[in-house]
């Protein structure tokens, strides 16, 4: 089964053309240096507006079959931030560890990690993740728990995920 794999940039400029989608691109990079086993995007380019993000996530998990959703923007103290929010209003499970590792580990490297509010969570068969809008923070959130997401996508019984264990290693527990 080839992996669908949903990719929404949450930002009001670059849905307006004024910035390019860099951080949307930066997720379909790291997507293709992680993974070996085939997979498709499914791209969008939104503004922040909770309506729209959640119509979004609801499309990509339930009429396209993403087993993955990134979102990228839209989950600091801003007004206009709202991604979580539109996150939280459709999952049916949150899952707060990824939330919680990639604000330790980014607070390594940055204090204002802390600002984000990014969640992660299920919606039928899908798994959610929230990332900040920065390219450089993208990488370094997904590298922190891309390692669980292949096993988590197996025990919602989605696609097998197969990763390159030179540039990112998949964590499976053994059989019991
Ligand atoms: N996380 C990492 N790893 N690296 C970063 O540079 N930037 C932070 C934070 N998380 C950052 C990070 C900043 S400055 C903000 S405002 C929040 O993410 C929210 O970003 P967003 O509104 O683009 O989602």
């Amino acid at each position: 089964m080839k992996a669908r794999i949903g990719i929404i940039n949450v930002s009001d400029r670059a849905s307006q053309g004024i910035y390019e989608d860099i951080p949307g691109k930066e997720v379909v990079r790291l997507l293709n240096e992680y993974l070996t086993s085939e997979w498709e995007p499914e791209y969008a380019v939104i503004p922040d507006e909770q309506g729209q993000i959640s119509a979004k996530l609801i499309e990509m998990a339930d009429q396209k079959g993403c087993c993955l959703i990134v979102t990228t923007g839209g989950t600091g103290p801003a007004h206009r931030d709202v991604t979580p929010e539109a996150t939280v209003a459709v999952c049916h499970k949150m899952l707060p560890g990824f939330g919680e590792a990639m604000r330790a580990e980014s607070l390594k490297i940055v204090p204002t990690a802390i600002l984000s509010r990014q969640v992660a969570g299920l919606r039928n068969q899908s798994l959610i993740i929230n990332l900040p809008g920065k390219p450089k923070a993208i990488k370094e959130c997904l590298d922190v728990v891309f390692p669980a997401i292949p096993y988590c996508i197996d025990l919602l019984e989605g696609p097998h995920l197969e990763t390159n264990p030179s540039v990112m290693k998949a964590f499976r527990p053994k059989a019991k």
